[in-house]
């Protein structure tokens, strides 16, 4: 076994952090450029891997992805003015509770002369239904769907996609899961009863570790790789990689 110590801060960072109404972004991301938009490494890499196997015709485009808290604020307040309040809160989320703060976030479309900003074409059909159905397994999940209005308080937003990795894509995939029930039910496994999951023959254990002082000292096994990601509300989630059972 070996020893690792996390810390309080940790809660904040990682693929997995949940960025909505009530938990703001609390970093500045480290970004690369991809196509003019700004991502964070890794989805920059599984973005690419996913439009060339989707899209043979180069009929999407990215409209947005990381966008700066000025940014965010000067579309906040502009919509604000030009489509209501009403509107505003159901399709731009408030400065510093954006996923695109983040540079885990973009919003693509299909290409046309006029792309609207606020609310890109992306239909259930063609080439945009096949990124839609296959985005799972690069690691990224549909955020904003049309039943989970009432917990993400926002409404369905087929063109916006949130990188949170693999395994955690395929599990909120299978389930039907929004990332606010995703985070809460992986709660319920520790590092004594963990959330086991396979995808082929690769191995997952998922637990939760609440951080309730400045910090909390875990023994984890010396034979497997693990990823570890705030939930950017009171804790970490850890996943152990296994190639067996
Ligand atoms: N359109 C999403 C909710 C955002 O502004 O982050
Ligand atoms: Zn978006």
């Amino acid at each position: 076994m070996r020893t690792v110590t996390f810390h309080k801060q940790d809660i904040h960072r990682g693929y997995l952090i949940l960025i909505n109404h009530d938990y703001p972004l609390s970093y500045q991301p480290k970004l690369y450029e991809y196509q003019g938009f700004l991502m964070e490494r890794s989805v920059i890499a599984l973005l690419k891997e996913l439009l060339s196997k989707v899209d043979l015709h180069n009929e999407l485009t990215l409209v947005s992805s990381y966008r700066s808290f000025q940014e965010q604020e000067i579309l906040y307040q502009t919509s604000l003015k030009e489509n209501g309040e009403l509107f505003t809160k159901q399709y731009v989320a408030y400065p510093h509770h954006s996923e695109h703060q983040s540079g885990l976030a973009f919003d693509i479309a299909i290409k046309s002369p006029h792309i609207d900003f606020i609310r890109p074409h992306f239909p259930a059909t063609g080439t945009s239904l096949l990124f839609q159905e296959n985005a799972y397994r690069y690691g990224f999940i549909q955020r904003y769907q049309r039943d989970k209005e009432d917990i993400t308080q926002i409404a369905e937003e087929p063109w916006h996609f949130r990188y949170v990795g693999i395994p955690h894509s395929y599990i909120i995939h299978e389930k039907n899961w929004c990332l606010e029930e995703y985070i809460n039910n992986i709660k319920d496994y520790s590092i004594f009863n963990p959330f086991h999951y396979h995808i082929e023959n690769q191995f997952f254990s998922l637990f939760y570790v609440p951080i309730k002082n400045d910090s909390i000292t875990l023994q984890l096994m010396d034979d497997a790789f693990y990823q570890v990601s705030g939930n950017n509300v009171d804790g970490l989630i850890l996943t152990a990689w296994r190639s067996y059972v």
